[in-house]
């Protein structure tokens, strides 16, 4: 058990899920601290009973604290989660800056458990997009290597932050009454729109966002030869990120063996069944830790193919629930 536990970035779309299921979970330590910017110091959250004071994060706040779960913006991670790791604490991340340093560890507590158990320094949560794709192709995986992946997203706005679903309330009422509305963090309006655009342009045409899922997959997979081609498309749902995934295995997966794998699969939820319209969405998965698969079929342009879709709540498995699951596993070590 941990003495001391600081939540960074309490007030967050993400900080207040961790929150949330640290109570649900029961997580047990002698004290929590909930910390954030100087904008939300000295506002209260309610956690087991108790009004707790979010204090301003500064880079002396860790001082006796052994575990930190952090979810701020990616300067904020790396302005000051090396005074934490200095201090002596755990160190849980969920921002992109470090995942991909060589001294972190990045974790899918399903798949590679392990690596956070044996990690020194920080230990990082992967993008949304990329984890609940990474949770459906491991059972595949196992089954076959998987040697190339194509997948498009449809991106909730919650996956922008507290700012992005605040875009998406005041920009369709303003909208649907026909009035201006300035986007705060979308280049373009969500309203009524998709925008094939999620962060900044990086590699050959592809986006941040899309090259995330591409280094991610591997280092979690500890496979650099996979092949992946995502592309990222913003959508005007409020939460959960769905994805239309295509995998060509090393030998033939078929849909039976493909769903039996998935139903087998620890935190996978199979919805399938297309005659009935059964199959995940944003609306019956929302709210839910697990990752959820459906329109599980062959991929009828090649022989090694196998296509499928899938639904997960990106502030949950694709961040919170993930980050809290590697706390358990470093609170049972
Ligand atoms: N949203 C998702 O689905 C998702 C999924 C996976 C990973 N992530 C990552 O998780 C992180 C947090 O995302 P989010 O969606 O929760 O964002 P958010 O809703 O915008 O929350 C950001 C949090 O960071 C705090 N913060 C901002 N500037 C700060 C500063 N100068 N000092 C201290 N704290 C500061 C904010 O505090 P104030 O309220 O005081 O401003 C807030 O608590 C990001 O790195 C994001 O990429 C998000």
């Amino acid at each position: 058990m941990f003495d001391t536990v600081a939540i960074v970035g309490a007030t967050g779309a993400v900080g207040q899920i961790i929150i949330e299921l640290l109570e649900e979970r029961n997580f047990e330590a002698k004290k929590f601290r909930f910390l954030a910017s100087a904008r939300s110091a000295g506002k209260t959250i309610s956690f087991k009973g108790e009004e707790i004071v979010v204090e301003e994060l500064t880079k002396d706040a860790f001082a006796g604290t052994d575990l930190v779960i952090a979810s701020t913006p990616d300067d904020i991670a790396a302005e000051y989660l090396p005074s934490a790791i200095e201090a002596g604490a755990k160190v849980i991340d969920e921002s992109g800056y470090w995942r991909m340093n060589d001294d972190v560890a990045l974790v899918i507590p399903e798949i590679n458990p392990q690596d956070a158990l044996n990690a020194q320094g920080i230990i990082s949560s992967p993008n949304c997009s990329t984890t609940q794709m990474v949770v459906a192709m491991k059972p595949l995986h196992d089954i076959s290597p998987i040697r190339r992946v194509i997948v498009s997203t449809y991106q909730a706005t919650s996956g922008a932050g507290v700012q992005g679903d605040e875009d998406l309330v005041q920009g369709s009422k303003a909208r649907l009454e026909n009035r201006d509305y300035e986007y705060k963090v979308f280049q373009h309006p969500i309203a009524f729109n998709a925008i094939p655009q999620i962060g900044s342009e990086k590699y050959e045409g592809y986006t941040s966002e899309e090259m995330k899922m591409v280094y991610e997959t591997r280092k979690i997979l500890g496979d650099d030869s996979i092949q992946i081609n995502p592309t990222c498309v913003r959508i005007p749902v409020w939460n959960c990120h769905s994805e239309s995934i295509t995998v060509e295995t090393e030998s033939p997966i078929s849909p039976d063996q493909a769903r039996e794998a998935f139903a087998a699969f620890p935190g996978i939820q199979v919805l399938d069944n297309l005659s009935e319209s059964v199959y995940p969405m944003p609306s019956n998965c929302d709210g839910s830790n697990d990752v959820f698969v459906g329109r599980i079929r062959k991929d009828i342009s090649h022989p090694n193919g196998l296509s499928f879709w899938c639904v997960s709540d990106n502030l949950r498995k694709g961040a919170a629930t993930n980050a809290v699951q590697i706390a358990e596993l470093l609170a049972e070590q």
